[in-house]
């Protein structure tokens, strides 16, 4: 027997017990004639002793750093206990060991604290697995899939495995493709998800599926994307969006109660799309805290009742707000008494190249009741308090202000309140806020490719009400700069997607199950039907045998693990992580492939 317990299981109980343990040599450290050891497994990690009668053999088989070590012996009390660690009342007195294997030196070392940057970890990450830290991350991933799978199961849903060489799916990134041997010139795409393999199960009457499941999609990495990265995908028939919505923050709530022993018992907010743009210039707000925008001239304030608040603004010959198309401002709570070195640095800060605007404006409302601002030249302290007022600002607050073009700016100044939220402690890693966001737009208009693309995906069904509109006007945009003006901007989908912390972890849809409404939907698209048929014939078809209403959601799950383990980083949450140019460094893939199989392909390769 290798082992009769773990390196994290010994307590005072076993005190006097004889037991064998295995591990790898964490640290050696010598005292005089004694040899201490940290044995380390993934359980924790067992204090070794060995007394000086070992020390002829430990001369001759030197231990090192990462040696995998069998020690028997018996357990006895520590004299300075360790009561940092679970393990640090006892340790092992050693009476016999065997190295069981060798290592050469690591390239860093392997603890809590390591001295290894991150790229060296990545190629040894076999090694950094080993860590506590990313052990811990691992055993977080492994109890959210388990608490999932479990609610799930609870819930009649089945788990069906769905093909990874397939046709492609469209969820607006590329596909990664696989060439066909047997198909010469032919290739596979790898799934951006099971979008329509969900639905054909719907069709097949599997009323309540799931799958854990791997997705692939070929797009611009950021810290929360992978190229391949794991979706919990589900799909229901029979269903409204209600009854979506009430399932899967069931899901979320049991994942917080299992994982992180939270009781999430607050009703889940909800929030259009419209209003969290209106509202936070973003379509997954943090809604962990207030300064909302204030929505000082914008081009959308015709549309709905939303109040034009441009009159505070106007008439002061400031040319910036003046010419801006978009003028938003939020109110800062208690920093009025930043300095202009503070200012300045916030100025610099949106003018970085990731914010992209030219200029801060900011009134300080003093606690003295006066107003102070970059912009006093023109505006009078009557129309400061005036602006103040409207951004909902109190005494002791700072209002920043920016102004540009309607996208950019309603951006910028999400990022700055995310920004101003963290400075002031505001977004707190252990406290968690869900938020559904509803009613998304059916189209985006693209400007690249002159045509409406689908917000979510093809397959998501537009408001009911607005059926109409969809089916009688035609897609083509004469003048690109008025696509705003077109009808199929204003049409709202039955899609939903769920935030946690200002973070997009899932998002899904009420689907379109009749051949004729998806037919529209394509054409719409500006698919003509021999290619909607080409591309999509096998959904279409199965859309007449009987489709059941239906409708699903994905969740990110590297994404849910990374927040619920307080991190911004997926890859600390994959056991094998892809780096942000989508190299597995450790594999050194992507990599050549040799002639023959080139051959084989039927492919040949055209850059240097
Ligand atoms: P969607 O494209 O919104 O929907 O994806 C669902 C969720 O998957 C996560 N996600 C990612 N995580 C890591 N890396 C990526 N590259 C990445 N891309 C997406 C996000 C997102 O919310 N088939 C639909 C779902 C449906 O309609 O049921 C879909 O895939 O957290």
């Amino acid at each position: 027997m290798y082992r009769t317990n773990d390196c994290g299981e010994l307590r005072k109980e076993h005190i006097g017990k004889d037991v064998t343990l295995a591990g790898w040599v964490q640290t050696v450290r010598k005292f005089g004639a004694i040899t201490f050891v940290d044995l380390r497994d993934r359980y924790g990690i067992t204090q070794i002793v060995f007394n000086e009668n070992l020390n002829k053999q430990l001369d001759d088989q030197p231990l090192g750093r990462e040696f995998v070590l069998q020690v028997k012996g018996k357990v006895i009390e520590r004299s300075s206990k360790n009561l940092n660690i679970p393990t640090g009342e006892i340790e092992v007195a050693v009476s016999s060991f065997s190295i069981l294997n060798k290592s050469v030196v690591p390239p860093f070392t392997i603890q809590d604290e390591t001295d290894g940057g991150d790229d060296l970890r990545m190629k040894f990450r076999y090694l950094d697995l080993r860590r506590n830290a990313v052990k811990k991350n691992l055993e977080l991933r492994y109890s959210v899939n388990r608490s999932a799978r479990n609610y799930l199961h609870e819930n009649k849903f089945m788990d069906i495995e769905t093909p990874f060489l397939i046709k492609s799916t469209p969820e607006g990134a590329r596909d990664f493709v696989v060439p066909s041997r047997m198909n010469p010139g032919q290739f596979y795409a790898l799934p951006q998800s099971p979008q329509t393999f969900k639905q054909l199960l719907m069709v097949s009457g599997y009323d309540r599926y799931y799958q854990v499941v791997k997705c692939f999609r070929d797009e611009d990495l950021r810290a929360d994307r992978q190229p391949e990265f794991t979706q919990i995908d589900c799909e229901m028939s029979f269903v409204e969006q209600e009854d979506i919505l009430n399932m899967f923050e069931g899901l979320i709530k049991r994942i917080f109660k299992d994982v992180k022993g939270i009781d999430y018992t607050e009703v889940v907010e909800r929030m259009t799309w419209e209003d969290a743009m209106w509202q936070f210039g973003n379509d997954k707000p943090d809604i962990r805290f207030g300064m909302q925008l204030c929505n000082l001239k914008s081009p959308d304030v015709v549309r709905g009742e939303k109040e034009d608040r441009s009159s505070l603004i106007n008439g002061a010959n400031f040319n910036v707000f003046d010419q801006a198309e978009t003028v938003l401002a939020i109110a800062v709570p208690g920093i009025s008494e930043y300095t202009r070195k503070q200012t300045d640095e916030l100025t610099e800060w949106v003018k970085r190249p990731q914010i992209g605007m030219k200029g801060l404006v900011y009134i300080k409302c003093n606690t003295d009741g006066t107003y102070k601002s970059s912009v006093d030249k023109f505006y009078s302290e009557e129309k400061l308090k005036a602006i103040a007022d409207a951004a909902g600002a109190q005494k002791g607050d700072l209002v920043l202000i920016l102004a540009g073009a309607e996208e950019r700016t309603r951006k910028a100044i999400s990022e700055l309140r995310l920004e101003m939220g963290e400075r002031l402690g505001l977004r707190k890693k252990d406290e968690f806020k869900l938020l559904w966001v509803l009613d998304f737009p059916l189209f985006e208009y693209s400007e690249d490719d002159n045509r409406w693309v689908a917000r979510h995906h093809p397959f998501t069904s537009p408001k009911p009400s607005q059926i109409e509109t969809m089916i009688n006007n035609a897609p083509e945009i004469t003048n690109a700069a008025e696509y705003l003006q077109h009808p199929y901007a204003g049409i709202k989908a039955n899609a939903y997607d769920m935030v946690l912390n200002g973070n997009e972890i899932g998002g899904g849809s009420i689907r379109i199950y009749q051949r004729e409404l998806q037919e529209k939907m394509f054409a719409a698209l500006g698919m003509s039907p021999e290619e909607s048929r080409h591309k999509f014939g096998f959904l279409l078809g199965a859309f007449e045998y009987g489709a059941p209403p239906h409708g699903g959601i994905a969740f990110g799950f590297d994404r849910l693990c990374a927040i619920l383990g307080g991190s911004e980083s997926i890859r600390d949450f994959i056991a094998f992580p892809k780096n942000n140019s989508g190299r597995d460094v450790m594999l050194d893939a992507p990599s050549t492939i040799d002639d023959k199989q080139l051959v084989e392909l039927s492919l040949k390769i055209d850059v240097e």
